[in-house]
């Protein structure tokens, strides 16, 4: 079959792909716990369900603007001048099918074939896919030092003239590490220096723990006039747990937002009305779904870190932020593929090879399900894994017994 240069180029989604295993699993009647997954379990906001009930028993549900239903932009400019300080023109806001379309119709509308796109390793898995989508060339960047933490060296270092833009996604995914304010007000300095894109990719910006505080980028930008470059993205996905909403967002210059929905209005012609006014129904609701769900979290984190506490081989930088740990399990085995799929086959334990992140040894483990999943599930690791354990294992009352050594 013939099909396209960048097609070719482009491999699966492993997070999703992992999804559709564990489901395929279970639905075979395997006791499945999985690590692997990517979305909070909570309901989302009633006021969101409301919202969109709303709009769906009037019947009418239509096209709305391409860049998105005002009442949407309105909500994101009032979330933006709650988080960031500041408050952008609607023409310099877009609506979109989750962060994942924000940040690709950004993509499009910023990179020329060739052109570089800079960000820092471990990763999440769709940038790389995301920039060669556009023709672009994606440039991972590991700290020098083998932290999650980059340093603005790292960047300078593998800046060029093809370089057209940083991402950078704090906190993280796959890390959960938190970058540091000095960090990230170095690189918007850095990008505006050298006149380059910064997209900011804040998915994440309220689920941090330990009492901190999420970094507004704004805040070290000199320039905020047509000519700044910092496109900022976010969504309800993760902070709401509306995940499969489908509802993201772009914030930039209005000349970048024009072009970005000039684009979005020819790809899918914006976002889905019922699901930007779930939305709506989310941002402008009652916020307290939102500090819930960070406790919840962080007591998650603290309960995974115990149980990894008690495996001798395994190294931990404990999460800052997030639903993800990235323990170094390279001890037992150097390839994060190997080791995944060794995970799921014996003891069925769904967990992301670090190497799609752009770091071999490692596993992406999640906290984002119950306390009873992540502890079920790492005993069943370490049961696995540390060669002293018992020949048997019950799983409810199936029996494993342990073939290998
Ligand atoms: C770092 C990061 N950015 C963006 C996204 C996409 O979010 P959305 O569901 O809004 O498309 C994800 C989802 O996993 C993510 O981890």
């Amino acid at each position: 079959m013939s099909i396209s240069y960048i097609a070719k180029q482009i491999g699966e989604s492993a997070t999703l792909k992992l999804n559709e295993t564990a489901a395929i699993l279970r639905a075979k009647g395997d006791p499945v716990i999985h690590l692997g997954g990517g979305e909070p379990k909570g309901k989302p906001p009633l006021d969101a369900i409301l919202a969109a009930t709303s709009l769906l028993t009037s019947a009418e549900v239509r096209y709305t603007p391409p860049d998105g239903i005002p009442a949407l932009k309105q909500a994101i400019i009032r979330y933006t001048e709650d988080f960031y300080g500041w408050r952008p023109a609607p023409e310099q806001v877009m609506a979109s099918g989750g962060a994942k379309q924000a940040i690709m119709s950004a993509l499009h509308a910023i990179l020329d074939p060739q052109q570089e796109v800079v960000f820092p390793a471990p990763y999440w898995v769709s940038y790389p896919e995301m920039v060669k989508l556009v023709g672009g060339v994606p440039v991972p960047v590991t700290p020098e030092d083998g932290s999650f933490i980059p340093r603005i060296e790292d960047i300078e270092q593998v800046v060029g003239s093809y370089t057209k833009a940083v991402i950078l996604n704090s906190p993280n995914n796959p890390t959960g590490a938190v970058y540091p304010e000095q960090f990230i007000a170095d690189v918007v300095d850095f990008c505006e220096r050298r006149d380059l894109y910064l997209i900011m990719d804040d998915i994440y910006h309220r689920l941090i723990f330990d009492g901190r505080r999420p970094v507004n980028c704004y805040q070290y930008a000199k320039d905020r006039s047509e000519n700044s470059k910092l496109i900022l993205i976010n969504g309800v996905s993760k902070q709401y747990a509306m995940t499969g909403f489908r509802i993201g967002w772009a914030v930039g210059n209005r000349r970048l937002i024009e072009v970005m929905t000039n684009i979005q209005s020819h790809e899918t012609s914006g976002p889905s009305a019922l699901l930007q006014h779930a939305a709506v129904g989310a941002l402008n609701g009652i916020q307290s779904s939102v500090g819930s769900l960070r406790t919840t979290l962080e007591n998650n984190r603290n309960v995974l870190i115990e149980q990894l506490r008690s495996f001798d081989g395994v190294r931990l930088e404990a999460p800052g932020g997030t639903f993800y740990s990235f323990p170094d399990f390279s001890h037992y085995d150097k390839s994060s593929e190997k080791l995944s799929k060794f995970l799921l086959e014996k003891v069925q334990v769904v967990t992301v090879p670090g190497k799609e992140f752009g770091r071999e040894g490692h596993l992406r483990i999640s906290f984002c399900g119950s306390i009873k999943e992540i502890t079920e599930g790492i005993d069943r690791m370490k049961w696995a894994l540390d060669p002293n354990s018992p020949n048997e294992l019950y799983i409810g009352q199936r029996k494993l017994v342990r073939d290998w050594s």
